[in-house]
């Protein structure tokens, strides 16, 4: 596996196995690689001549309050878990080489896609995605690029840029992969204390609690949310930031669950914001 820090060195790769008729997956990935990282790295492996992972804290989707300084770095851990998951090359720029002085070219999905559920706490958050993620299809131009279900707004958000910029490429979404206990696997897990780590537990359960109200006949969105918000306040570290049910693709609320929703939650435990999410489908 070899490691490109540059966009020159990366293309120059590139267009060799484009000659050579490979097919190329790509996998964005902002390093701290876990069994989430990795299961879509596999699935890429499985399904492309060539996989490009890209590591990069990208720091445009991080707001001034959150958590870019602190966030988990450790490439040659990270260079050595990609390389066994199958990833052909991995792509770990500068900041620089990302965002050239006098960078002045921005991606952004306006309307409620960007605005609802972590766009109202994160402003700017998805703009810095779609700006990155851009970048990245332009350079490696894959065929097939992989994201997580995890996040589940990032996947609606970039569906749509995907469509309008008219990329060539098609988007795999893979399933939510948890801890034996029901958490979500994150980077950010890595912040949470022994109590912490516990209280997290409460995201996954309450998304369960809601499935068996679904499975029991309900149906009223007010009252899934609220259950599913009450649940969460019996946890004394949990502070709710969102519990939303909302459409799976145009992520608006509706008043009664239709075929499938998404039931929506951010969570923050001590200092670490959380998300999670699952599918509802009525029986
Ligand atoms: P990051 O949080 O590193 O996640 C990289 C990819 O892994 C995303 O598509 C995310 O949805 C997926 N992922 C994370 N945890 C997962 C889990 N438990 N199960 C399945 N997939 C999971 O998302 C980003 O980075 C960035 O926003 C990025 C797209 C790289 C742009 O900077």
């Amino acid at each position: 596996m070899q490691i490109f820090e540059t966009i020159a060195e990366l293309r120059g790769f590139l267009r060799e196995a484009r000659c050579q008729g490979q097919s190329i997956g790509l996998v964005p990935t902002m390093g701290a690689l876990h069994e989430g990282h990795l299961s879509l790295m596999r699935t890429a492996a499985a399904e492309n001549d060539i996989v490009v992972a890209s590591i990069f804290v990208n720091p445009t989707q991080f707001g001034p309050q959150e958590d870019l300084a602190a966030y988990p770095r450790n490439l040659e851990a990270d260079a050595r878990l990609a390389a066994q998951a199958g990833v052909t090359a991995v792509f770990h720029p500068s900041v620089e080489e990302m965002y050239k002085p006098g960078n002045a070219t921005w991606v952004e999905v306006v309307g409620s896609l960007t605005e609802s559920l972590c766009g109202r706490t994160r402003p700017g958050h998805f703009r810095g995605v779609t700006t990155v993620v851009s970048r990245l299809f332009n350079i490696i131009q894959p065929d097939r690029a992989y994201f997580g279900q995890k996040d589940a707004q990032q996947v609606q958000v970039l569906k749509r840029m995907t469509q309008d910029l008219c990329f060539d490429i098609q988007l795999r979404v893979l399933p939510i992969v948890r801890e034996s206990d029901g958490l979500a696997m994150s980077s950010r897990n890595a912040y949470l204390s022994a109590a912490e780590r516990q209280a997290a537990l409460v995201l996954s359960r309450s998304l369960a609690e809601a499935r068996r109200m679904v499975e029991t006949g309900e149906r009223d969105t007010a009252m899934l949310e609220a259950t599913v918000a009450a649940f969460i306040r019996q946890e004394p570290l949990a502070v709710i930031d969102y519990v939303e049910l909302v459409h799976p693709d145009d992520l608006k609320r509706r008043e009664r669950l239709e075929t499938i929703s998404l039931l929506a939650i951010a969570v923050r435990i001590g200092k670490t914001r959380l998300i999670d999410n699952t599918l509802l489908e009525v029986p």
